[in-house]
């Protein structure tokens, strides 16, 4: 299963230090290339000769204890790390990595890295709940870090609640299924709109809505994160564009459907989360408009819908997924708008909820298909969301990693 992956497995200093032995055990059985990197705090738990043992490979500890001339130790591993683990993961290291702090071979290594991370933590209960480290954690994961909860039970401190590591299994599991999901969208190619168009005026002036772009970017990120070979498509957003993505930046909506449109045929997926306005000024003035009389009427012209374009262009090969953003009757509008516009999939949000629809890094989403409700979310980020709906996409194009 993990033949030829080559993990980073970075241990920091807790009692915990010693389940990692197994967690590197399990890894190396599997088949996979494991580098542990200890701290200083590490080695007064466990030695490196048990990893050393274990992984068949040396055991980094120092950031300046260059073995190879050839490289630098910790841009090698950095860039050589298929995934980097930290299990167990202290609040110290959850803090050096929320805040960029590289004083060590591991946190350096960690911010050298491009690959995904994953972080076992394991402390304290009131430890894990102090609210710097929750923010910590907080920050990890809008930047994409994932995690395997620590579990609940006697500490090693003598308090009980949560804070244990989570089970060398679990975290192996956890690494396994890492690798299955980044191939569910392996070969596939997905084009995500985001954000509001804007539709011009005059030279200073255009007519927008409140969409962040946040949805659209989140849902792009997770399908490379699957494996996907992206394009974004927004309209202009605050957001800088996430990387390994092609993003191409338009305005309004005629640039956007031109976009979509040229891409169509080579693309697998649509996911239309952008907002795109449904009208645009008839006659936008090249000059600022000044003020003259009381009143000032402007005349608006039907956009064309992308989305309903897509929809009847769509081969039975292609996947198109819409959203609707509602204040009300949602579900009977998004059915609507799915039967309308020919989507496989609708997302449904109520932008009247809290830590619902626009601006938010949250959202509360429905998903429905031609039968009707398939999936009613629980608030969750946005990037979680994304993820959600793309196995359910997966698991309705029969893809490998789906949510069924
Ligand atoms: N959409 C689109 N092009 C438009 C308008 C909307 O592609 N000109 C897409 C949006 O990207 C979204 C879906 O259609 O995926 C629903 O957008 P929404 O504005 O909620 O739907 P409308 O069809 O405009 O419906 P209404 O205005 O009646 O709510």
């Amino acid at each position: 299963m993990l033949h030829g992956k080559t993990i980073v497995l970075g241990v920091t200093g807790g009692i915990a230090a010693y389940k990692a032995a197994a967690v590197c055990s399990q890894l190396t059985q599997r088949g996979a290339e494991v580098h542990v990197i200890m701290t200083a705090s590490a080695c007064k738990f466990i030695a490196p000769l048990t990893f050393q043992t274990l992984s068949r490979q040396p055991v980094t500890l120092d950031t300046f204890e260059e073995r190879d001339a050839s490289v630098v130790m910790h841009i090698n591993l950095a860039d050589k790390a298929d995934l980097v683990l930290v299990a167990p993961a202290t609040a110290n290291i959850l803090a050096k990595m929320a805040h960029g702090l590289a004083d060590d071979m591991l946190s350096t290594t960690l911010l050298a890295t491009t690959a995904p991370v994953l972080v076992a933590p394991a402390m304290n209960v009131h430890m894990l709940t102090h609210p710097a480290v929750v923010r910590n954690i907080e920050i990890l994961r809008e930047r994409g870090v994932r995690f395997v909860e620590p579990g609940e039970g006697q500490l090693a401190c003598g308090y009980v609640g949560q804070g244990r590591l989570a089970e060398p299994q679990q975290i192996v599991d956890k690494v396994e299924s890492f690798f299955l999901e980044t191939k569910t969208f392996q070969g596939k190619r997905v084009l995500v709109t985001a954000g509001g168009t804007q539709e011009r005026i005059d030279p200073v002036r255009y007519l927008t809505n409140d969409s962040s772009g946040k949805m659209g970017f989140a849902i792009a990120e997770a399908a490379r994160d699957l494996g996907a070979k992206v394009t974004l498509v927004t309209a202009p957003s605050a957001l800088l564009a996430p990387s390994g993505v092609e993003t191409v930046r338009v305005v309004s909506a005629e640039e956007m459907m031109q976009a979509v449109l040229n891409r169509l045929s080579e693309t697998d997926i649509v996911i239309k989360a952008a907002a795109v306005a449904d009208y645009r000024p008839a006659h936008p003035s090249a000059q600022k408009i000044k003020k003259k009389a009381e009143s000032l009427t402007l005349e608006l012209v039907r956009n064309e819908d992308i989305l309903q374009k897509v929809g009847e262009l769509k081969r039975s090969d292609q996947f198109v997924i819409g959203f609707a953003a509602e204040t009300d009757n949602v579900e009977q509008y998004a059915m609507d708008k799915l039967r309308r516009k020919n989507c496989d999939l609708v997302v449904a949000n109520d932008v009247t909820q809290s830590g619902a629809g626009f601006g938010t890094d949250t959202n509360l989403i429905r998903v429905f298909d031609a039968n009707g409700l398939v999936a009613d979310l629980p608030l969750m980020s946005k990037y979680e969301a994304a993820m959600r709906l793309l196995k359910i996409a997966a698991d309705k194009m029969h893809l490998a990693g789906g949510a069924g």
